[in-house]
């Protein structure tokens, strides 16, 4: 990817970071994807005080995503603080999953920057997704 078009990512989602919703957790996390259109979608994490309620920076960029018409995820970007790398939970792999390609890079920042970048099928191998329940399909 040109490094400008992961310079967006990187700056939408420290932007997003910044508007962080995590007093219980104090893991701040943004996020920030571009659409096959070329725009850029961010999201924050914001939790609750029935954690399980919270939710995570990828889901928020993705929901954005997809209420703004976009369906394909062409790159994602998920930062956050810390040593170890910050990379999409279990929950977020399978969300990122339905709308992206087995080739589709995620980058995972610091506010340093990329530290290191996967694809969406490394992150989520072997995984089911919308041709299991392609006979089904409304969309
Ligand atoms: N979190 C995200 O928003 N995205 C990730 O990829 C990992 C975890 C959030 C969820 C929770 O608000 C906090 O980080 C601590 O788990």
């Amino acid at each position: 990817m040109p490094r400008n078009e992961v310079d967006a990512l990187f700056e939408a989602a420290l932007a997003a970071q910044g508007a962080a919703y995590a007093p219980y957790s104090g893991y701040r996390v943004g996020a920030a994807l571009r659409g096959a259109s070329g725009a850029v979608y961010a999201g924050c994490n914001v939790e609750n005080a029935s954690f399980p309620v919270g939710i995570c920076a990828e889901a928020g960029a993705i929901s954005a995503m997809v209420a703004a018409g976009e369906r394909v995820i062409a790159e994602l970007l998920v930062l956050g603080d810390g040593e170890a790398l910050v990379t999409p939970c279990g929950a977020c792999r399978q969300r990122i999953r339905a709308f992206s390609a087995p080739e589709t890079p995620i980058h995972s920042a610091d506010r340093s920057g990329v530290s290191a970048t996967f694809t969406q099928s490394s992150l989520l191998p072997h995984s089911f997704g919308p041709d299991n329940v392609a006979p089904n399909r409304r969309d």
